[in-house]
């Protein structure tokens, strides 16, 4: 007798036909492992060849091959989006915006160092470290100080997992993504130690710091002072991908914690990490003792025109790690570095004559008209005064002989007088009787600063504008200071209350705006109209009036005609307004301009009504902590809860009523 299973064959096509459509539908979902095997090695290869074009400056492949892998890099991603590599170099783009950065504990202080700004500072920390060392053999690295913002990445078995901010050398910003857009910040390094912090400074170039001021100014925006302030403004950013287009650089110098990997000197870190693809200070110089420093010093300073990126000094570091350990660090700084800031370049000229510029907050800014002068490379014939405090501090006349300096700041400055040049011939400097630009005599003078306060000056229309739509304020989603900027230019608005008489037809078919975001802007607008009266008030951008306050004057007047009618007593009667807020307030809706604008704005159905009594304190004598990331910006809940009469803190306590918990909330929760 057989045995014979009847039923084997049907069971054995069950097993085909299930086998047949998994690996049918895995061929759809899963790559296969040669596809796995060549996104790997796209992914090292396009990193190969970032760190030899951005590093190296010694590109390795055609642009048009460069694109042909990264294109291929992308469609594999874009097929087996589950696949993407942590580190794949799609992420250099940048990331959807963060609500706010996390704050993450340095695993070693991230120190600062003491500025010098003489040799003979300096021959203090030569003696200094002789001393600390018993008179033993040392020898010193000399670098550039790059003049940008500290940061430190931290990559565990060669894979970057962290970015942080200096903050205050204990903890600082997590600002992973930001830093996963510079290109000189190798995403995994091969054959690192098991760890490795490496700490270094984010900076603009030269060329890269033109262009964004320049991109800014034809957008109507504020300009950045210097390169500097530009690259912590970039780094601040929530959006990484707004990041990605301002092309930050880094240049790593030290290390922190490191596993696996020993350093004797600050010569063997630069050459490691160079090796790694980090990129390092190209000229650096060994020197055997104090002499050699001051005279490396003065080569660099020579040097250091040439640079890509901007330096404001020297670093002399120990460079013997041994040494470093012996001599150790103060509360601030360590014992082994220190800065040698270069003295900015000074020149002498004399004062023809002082104009006047208003800027977007409506201070004027006295400006020194100069004989013309050469300044660190560059002619001068105009410098600022600052204001007309330091005019009379540095009894500044016309006709003087004046010092100007240029210390990193794109704009020169006076910065004081040569007296004994000083002719008998001198005048003095007067204030301004009207602004430059709107002509109206309505200034304030507050001790320091001049200023227009006409709500209606050109001058400051753009900022008022930005300030009154902001998401504090009026809250009209897509009018921001480069929007206004576009308005102004195409002359759709010149007064505040313009914007209530825009139409959805002026705006289709302007630069970046399609019909849609045409008619949200306008839907905006008009749903601004019956915003809480609070939002109005803090919007007119009355001085010294923020939304708290905003938000107790229309408790207390529930009207802006009643507000406006209000005498200084009754101000003063309000909770937190002095003196000094109920002038400002009086003084503000005294003036015809702004009485102009609010008939202005009732007559184009701005209602603005004050909240009732009930929704105010629905949460009244609540305390709310918020921790974590939510699903809105931090602000929009702080704002509802204080809306209803809650009050928001930033630490939990006994008084806490309630935390509010997104992921990732840490220590509070
Ligand atoms: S070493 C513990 N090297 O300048 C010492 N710093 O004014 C770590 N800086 O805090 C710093 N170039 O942000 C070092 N070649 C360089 C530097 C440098 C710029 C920055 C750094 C430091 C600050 C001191």
């Amino acid at each position: 007798m057989i045995d014979a299973d009847d039923d084997a064959p049907k069971k054995f096509m069950k097993i085909f036909v299930f086998f047949a459509c998994f690996c049918g539908y895995s061929m759809k979902m899963k790559p296969g492992v040669a596809d796995l095997e060549r996104y790997d090695w796209l992914a090292a290869e396009i990193g190969r060849h970032d760190t030899a074009y951005y590093t190296l400056a010694r590109p390795t492949i055609s642009d048009f091959e460069y694109d042909r892998l990264y294109r291929e890099l992308r469609d594999f991603e874009e097929r087996f989006p589950d696949c993407r590599r942590p580190d794949s170099p799609t992420l250099r783009v940048g990331a959807p915006p963060l609500t706010e950065f996390r704050q993450v504990a340095h695993r070693q202080r991230m120190e600062s160092l003491d500025n010098t700004y003489s040799f003979a500072e300096l021959g203090e920390f030569f003696t200094r470290v002789q001393k600390g060392l018993g008179g033993g053999p040392v020898s010193y690295m000399v670098e550039p100080k790059v003049d940008g913002v500290a940061v430190s990445a931290r990559y565990e078995r060669g894979a970057l997992t962290l970015g942080l901010t200096r903050g205050d050398g204990s903890r600082g910003d997590d600002i992973t993504e930001n830093l996963k857009t510079i290109r000189q910040l190798p995403l995994t390094v091969t054959g690192a130690p098991e760890v490795l912090e490496v700490r270094g400074e984010v900076y603009l170039t030269h060329s890269a710091f033109a262009r964004l001021n320049q991109e800014r100014e034809e957008q109507g925006l504020d300009l950045f002072a210097n390169a500097r302030n530009a690259t912590a403004g970039t780094l601040k950013l929530l959006d990484s991908r707004e990041v990605a287009k301002r092309r930050l650089s880094l240049v790593v110098y030290a290390v922190g914690e490191v596993a696996g990997l020993e350093f004797a000197s600050q010569e063997e870190v630069l050459a490691r990490l160079s090796a790694f693809g980090f990129n390092v200070p190209e000229w650096h110089a060994r020197a055997a003792d104090g002499e050699e420093v001051l005279t490396a010093i003065g080569v660099l300073e020579k040097l250091r025109k040439n640079f890509a990126y901007p330096t404001d000094g020297a670093v002399v570091k120990v460079s013997e790690f041994s040494a470093r350990a012996e001599l150790g660090s103060t509360a601030k700084a360590p014992r082994w570095a220190v800065a040698y800031k270069f003295a900015p370049e000074r020149a002498e000229t004399r004062l023809k004559g002082v104009t006047f510029q208003v800027g977007r907050t409506g201070v004027i800014t006295p400006v020194a008209e100069l004989e013309t002068v050469q300044l660190s490379g560059t002619k001068v014939s105009r410098a600022t005064l600052h204001n007309f405090h330091e005019i009379q501090r540095k009894d500044i006349r016309l006709g003087d002989i004046v010092l100007v300096e240029k210390a990193g700041e794109i704009i020169p400055a006076v910065v004081g007088v040569n007296l004994e040049r000083r002719d008998f011939m001198v005048e003095p400097i007067e204030p301004p009787q009207l602004c430059p630009c709107c002509g109206s005599a309505d200034l304030t003078w507050d001790g320091v600063f001049y200023k227009c306060v006409n709500p209606d000056c050109a001058a400051q229309i753009n900022r008022r504008l930005a300030h009154f739509a902001h998401r504090g304020a009026m809250d009209i989603e897509g009018l921001g200071e480069a929007s206004v900027a576009l308005l102004m230019r195409e002359g759709l608005i010149k007064r505040l209350d313009d914007i209530y008489r825009l139409k959805a037809g002026q705006l289709a078919g302007l630069e970046r705006m399609g019909e849609k975001s045409a008619r949200n802007l306008i839907t905006g607008i008009e749903a601004s109209k019956r915003q809480p009266l609070w939002r109005l008030i803090f919007g007119l951008g009355i001085d010294q009036v923020g939304s708290g306050l905003a938000r107790k004057l229309e408790k207390r007047f529930g009207s802006l005609e009643r507000l406006a009618a209000a005498t200084r007593e009754e101000l003063e009667a309000v909770d937190d307004v002095g003196e000094k807020v109920a002038e400002s307030v009086g003084q503000y809706f005294a003036r015809p301009e702004s009485r102009r604008l609010l008939a202005a704005l009732k007559e184009l159905g701005v209602s603005a009504e004050a909240a009732s009594a009930d929704s105010e304190t629905a949460l009244g004598g609540k305390i709310f902590v918020i921790t974590g990331t939510l699903s809105k910006p931090r602000a929009y809940f702080e704002e509802r809860i204080r809306a209803l009469g809650g009050e928001v803190s930033g630490s939990v306590g006994k008084k806490t009523s309630y935390l509010l918990a997104g992921a990732g909330g840490g220590a509070k929760l």
